[in-house]
């Protein structure tokens, strides 16, 4: 069978009617929020309709205070830690209590200029003011000083769990009692390609804090152990916020986009002062001690998504980009290559994931550097013709990672085999 259809298939199987598990093997049992907006670029390949019921289903799960959680649990989901009876969290007890990278802006623009569908076009148009509350929850919550950049009070929020971007922040946070025990995701795919220990110790302490605290979004920021402005996280919400612009100007909302114009401003400044002219890089800060992260991760990479002026007025970036694509067989690897933290089976210190390759060929080709972009689709496709639909792959082999058969590398495929912006 061609891939095409077999990444069809692999979407048609995770499908739980109105959302889509990012595997069915059991490792995630429930509605992830990035991997839904991901997804849902898959599915419009081939199913419309169903591309948005992917973000409507999503939004059904928004807070009164306008975040959307990372996690809704809509099933079963006795085969993860920490499931929705650890967390708590929400209005009705079924979903995680923190947030994911804020991308159902960007795919939602995306879904609404490609479709020629006007009942599409209504539904998608319905779910605009809340992309709105979102962002407003985002800033109001994450950036209660008005500096311009977002923090993430979990490195779950990044979407990124173990990125070595996190190491300092997270040796800084009391472990608490020993849950690795606990865990779960060991019984579905290889150790040696997930977090640590001590890590899944730190991240159920984390959770385990902001439920004593309520969830409050009053409060998180400031009792919050782990506090990271994370670069990545900050560029995803820029280019977002200017998708949700487009859409409220095309709604004829103008206040709203005119809000939403002010909050571009202030993060697209608070992104420039990220770059370190010396190391020729974009690094996020430890918003709790006010350090610089001063490591390689892929999210330094993300504000050429951002905007699409970043190579020319910091050709450097792309520069850096092209060395790492010089010391692998398949780009793009979550971490510099060559540095003492690079694991290149290990989740996100170093494997390759075709979501974030996404990000970089649409920022690319958006930054006028449409061979490279070109370059990193075929690595994309490349792999996955290699290895099938791995929840990410290893950069210097190739080899697959993870959960097998997942969402949205299938739907990565699709998208990116289309030649899709
Ligand atoms: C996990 O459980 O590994 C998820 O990435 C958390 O969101």
């Amino acid at each position: 069978m061609e891939l095409k259809q077999q990444a069809v298939e692999v979407l048609r199987g995770n499908d739980c009617g109105g959302y889509t598990v990012p595997t069915a093997t059991g490792l995630y049992p429930a509605q992830w929020n990035w991997d839904s907006c991901l997804v849902a670029l898959g599915l419009a390949q081939f199913d419309e309709p169903r591309a948005v019921a992917e973000i409507e289903t999503l939004f059904g799960g928004q807070w009164p205070d306008g975040m959307v959680p990372h996690i809704l649990f809509h099933g079963d989901d006795s085969t993860y830690f920490p499931n929705a009876a650890v967390w708590q969290a929400g209005p009705t007890g079924r979903s995680s209590g923190i947030t994911q990278p804020l991308v159902a802006a960007t795919v939602v623009r995306h879904l609404f200029e490609r479709t020629s569908d006007p009942v599409i076009r209504v539904r998608l148009a319905a779910l605009v003011p809340k992309l709105l509350a979102w962002h407003r929850w985002c800033y109001a919550a994450r950036d209660p000083y008005g500096t311009g950049l977002v923090s993430i009070i979990h490195p779950w929020e990044s979407g990124m769990d173990n990125s070595p971007l996190w190491d300092s922040a997270l040796d800084a946070v009391a472990p608490g009692p020993p849950v690795r025990h606990l865990r779960k995701d060991t019984g579905f795919a290889a150790a040696d390609h997930r977090p640590t220990g001590s890590e899944y110790d730190r991240y159920i302490n984390l959770v385990l804090e902001y439920r004593d605290n309520g969830y409050r979004t009053d409060r998180l920021y400031d009792v919050a152990p782990f506090r990271v402005a994370d670069i990545g996280f900050s560029a995803i919400l820029q280019r977002a916020n200017q998708d949700l612009r487009s859409l409220l100007t095309a709604a004829g909302d103008i206040a709203a986009a005119a809000e939403v114009a002010a909050m571009e401003q202030r993060t697209g400044a608070a992104i420039v002062q990220c770059w370190h002219e010396e190391d020729g890089f974009f690094y996020g800060l430890d918003t709790r001690t006010g350090s610089l992260i001063r490591k390689p991760g892929i999210a330094g990479l993300l504000p050429l998504f951002a905007d699409p002026g970043e190579a020319e007025r910091h050709p450097r970036l792309v520069e850096r980009l092209e060395s790492w694509l010089t010391q692998v067989a398949y780009g793009v690897p979550s971490f510099e290559p060559g540095r003492p933290e690079f694991e290149p089976r290990r989740y996100w210190r170093g494997p390759v994931w075709l979501i974030v390759n996404w990000m970089l060929i649409d920022g690319l080709r958006r930054n006028g550097r449409p061979e490279l972009a070109e370059r990193i689709r075929r690595d994309s496709l490349a792999l996955v013709e290699r290895a099938g639909f791995a929840e990410y792959f290893n950069p210097l082999t190739g080899d697959p990672l993870g959960g097998s058969r997942f969402s949205w590398t299938a739907a990565m495929y699709l998208h990116l085999a289309a030649g899709s912006e």
